[in-house]
């Protein structure tokens, strides 16, 4: 890796810091297509428009209409058994069931995600490089459940210390051969770490230099280009570099911040030309936010031909997403192709499993309501100019920023999957944990500690109304509010918030429409 003390500095400090979402701004320049029959999936499309799939990877739907092999395989921590998880029928969407039967009552992590195109291009977890010399660790299987056509399905969620690869692949782009690439990403899972990429990388898991990546970026990470507002963006890890656009360590206005809860990410690259789209994977068109020449230094390119997910070239693991599906492709696709591959993205189905109200589904957006008679109006809510979490009133006239800190977004329990833990609506990263009993909001730093304060389980509530949440580690102690502030506290015991007096109703929690 070549990059300067002061960046590599500034990306450490960066791993531990959130950003606040910003709304899309999309420059449209593609244009809309039919829909496509279903007798075609994404990889027919590429493969009719001359630039067929050569890696095919998604633990949700197949690429191809007569794929009927599997999709993934799970290990489950009961007994280390693995299983191979298919479809529900040929060219269709994934059996999740057979994942939820296997992995009852224990946990389960994604251990091979499996190349459809038939050229064994399976990406597993990822050995050490030269940024982090230690193996990667496998997804968490059941972090990010959707459905998908009505089904229920789960994607691939990586958080720091996970990744996966291929150093030893068959038929993927080398040199300054062409090739196209997809992926279907979660747009509100991100973070500024080094690097949630999918795509062409170095085979020897060393930063080789420039060009000797081609992977399409996902996230904020502000330290080399940029695009329009505070991200995330989709953009190219060409390695030592992560480019919006032609020039190095500069921002091109015309890449938009994308969040789209679903979002389609798509990167092509030939000699001295390459380009970056991206759209909406549950409707409309793509957009091209950039197509045109290398950065200088990167012509021509030095693909090496490894595949890689979730994290950088050399092994760089800090980096947060959530990867559906995605491609690469023999040849630079055309715009029309590609403008197909979007139409049958958009007609897989791509949907949150969220019900709204009393839902605390992983995936969940919710607010939480106090319902002690003093407090009904009160939501749990974080405050900006600090880490310290309260409950204060919020209705409809609230401010924008005021919704925002008391909208949290369920993620299943980062030290235990059957439980919840709670990621702030506008500081991703950041979750509810408590520190010496008394809840912040703090960034995930990767602990087991970490993990286990921020690990809630929902119960009965305790005055009958909806939930309340035990500590995963101080099983004796419950999210409570007590003078406006919350903590997690026994119902009697040495902390004044431990008092009896309206415990349960101070440790009862109403799941509520999201306020942002
Ligand atoms: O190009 C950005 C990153 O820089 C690469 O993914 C990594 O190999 C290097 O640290
Ligand atoms: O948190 C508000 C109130 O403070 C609680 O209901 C009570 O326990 C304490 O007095």
């Amino acid at each position: 890796m070549i990059i300067s003390g002061w960046l590599r500095h500034a990306r450490r400090t960066l791993l531990a810091t959130g950003a606040a979402l910003a709304l899309a701004t999309g420059v449209l320049v593609g244009t809309a297509t039919t829909s496509q029959a279903a007798s075609q999936q994404a990889c027919d499309i590429y493969a009719a428009g001359g630039t067929p799939c050569v890696a095919a990877h998604s633990t949700t739907r197949a690429l191809y209409a007569a794929y009927n092999g599997p999709l993934y395989q799970v290990r489950r921590a009961s007994d280390n058994a693995t299983t191979n998880i298919g479809l529900l029928s040929a060219g269709g969407v994934a059996n999740a069931t057979a994942q939820d039967s296997f992995c009852a009552g224990t946990s389960c992590v994604i251990t091979v995600i499996y190349d459809q195109s038939g050229r064994g291009n399976n990406l597993t977890p990822a050995p050490g490089g030269g940024e982090v010399a230690t193996p990667d660790r496998p997804a968490d299987a059941t972090s990010a459940p959707v459905t998908i056509g009505g089904q229920k399905a789960y994607g691939v969620f990586i958080s720091a210390g996970v990744g996966y690869r291929d150093d030893s692949t068959n038929g993927v782009a080398t040199g300054d051969s062409p090739e196209g690439e997809y992926g279907v990403v979660d747009g509100t899972h991100y973070n500024n770490g080094c690097c949630f990429d999918y795509g062409n990388a170095e085979t020897t898991n060393h930063d080789d230099g420039n060009g000797t990546m081609e992977a399409i970026y996902f996230g904020n990470a502000s330290y080399w280009d940029t695009g329009a507002g505070n991200g995330p963006w989709i953009m190219a890890d060409q390695e030592n570099g992560l480019f919006s656009g032609s020039n190095v360590n500069s921002q091109n206005p015309g890449d938009p911040t994308i969040n789209h809860r679903f979002t389609t990410a798509m990167l092509k690259g030939e000699s001295n030309q390459w380009a970056i789209r991206g759209g909406d994977a549950q409707s409309g068109s793509l957009s091209t936010f950039f197509s045109g020449p290398r950065p200088t230094g990167y012509n021509p390119m030095h693909k090496e031909g490894a595949i890689l997910l979730g994290i950088g070239g050399d092994n760089s693991n800090g980096a947060a997403g959530t990867f559906y599906e995605g491609v690469m492709t023999s040849g630079y696709p055309s715009d029309a192709t590609e403008n197909s591959v979007q139409a049958n993205i958009t007609a897989a189905g791509y949907a949150d499993t969220s019900s709204g109200t009393g839902s605390i589904a992983p995936g969940s957006r919710i607010s939480l309501q106090a319902t002690t008679s003093c407090c009904t109006g009160d939501y749990i809510r974080h405050d900006d100019s600090d880490t310290k979490v309260v409950i204060s009133p919020v209705d409809s006239s609230s401010s924008a920023t005021v919704k925002a800190d008391s909208t949290w977004i369920v993620r299943a329990g980062l030290a235990n999957s059957t439980c919840v833990s709670f990621e702030s609506a506008n500081d991703p990263g950041q979750y509810l944990r408590h520190s010496n009993f008394q809840l912040y909001l703090n960034a995930n730093d990767n602990t087991s500690l970490f993990a286990q304060d921020a690990t809630f389980c929902p119960q009965t509530g305790q005055n009958g109304q909806g939930y309340s949440f035990q500590s995963v580690n101080y099983p004796d102690k419950y999210l409570r509010h007590f003078n406006y502030t919350v903590y997690t506290a026994s119902d009697g015991g040495s902390n004044t918030w431990d008092s009896t007096t309206s415990w349960a109703d101070d440790t009862s929690w109403l799941t509520a429409q999201p306020w942002g």
